[in-house]
């Protein structure tokens, strides 16, 4: 069973990555003229989520929404604090630029990850609702603001039009 376990865990870390990798895979199959290869990538993509899921839930890492709001702000906090300025530290020495941006704002929105889901956490943990508000994802750094979306991006530098709300 131990070993199982363990099996679930690296099965859904793969079924995982195939997910986006696929995304992405179907992203350039879409620029490169290829609609119905795009499709394929995009149904195997929706499968591998399928399997990730499964393998999650068998795991029991799915628990309470407030547990769950734990656990996220445990893993956004250990990737802004430790992970990603330990990949920065890495990539300057190593004089990587491009893995230096990329390092950098996903490190600046995962501190603002873990702001938001704190903040949810503490208004369901005084048996509150949380305010109705959009949610707004900048679609070149993953910036995430609620309301509305800025002229700017204060992350990237991207212009409003960059930002997709989520529905
Ligand atoms: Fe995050
Ligand atoms: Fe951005």
């Amino acid at each position: 069973m131990e070993k199982t376990l363990e099996n679930l865990k690296e099965a859904f870390a793969g079924e995982s990555q195939a997910n986006r990798r696929y995304l992405a895979f179907a992203q350039k199959a879409e620029k490169e003229q290829l609609p119905q290869v795009a499709k394929l990538f995009k149904a195997a993509a929706e499968a591998e989520t399928i399997h990730a899921l499964n393998h999650l839930r068998i795991i029991g890492e799915i628990k309470s929404t407030s547990e769950n709001l734990h656990t996220a702000i445990s893993g956004e906090t250990f990737e802004y604090k430790k992970m990603y300025p330990e990949f920065l530290k890495t990539a300057v020495a190593e004089g990587n630029q491009k893995a230096r941006w990329s390092f950098d704002v996903a490190n600046k929105v995962e501190e603002i990850h873990a702001g938001l889901y704190s903040k949810a956490l503490d208004t369901l943990n005084k048996g509150a609702q949380l305010a109705k508000v959009d949610y707004y994802v900048c679609s070149v750094c993953g910036n995430t603001v609620e309301e509305i979306a800025p002229e700017k991006c204060p992350i990237c530098g991207a212009p409003k039009v960059k930002f997709f709300k989520i529905t």
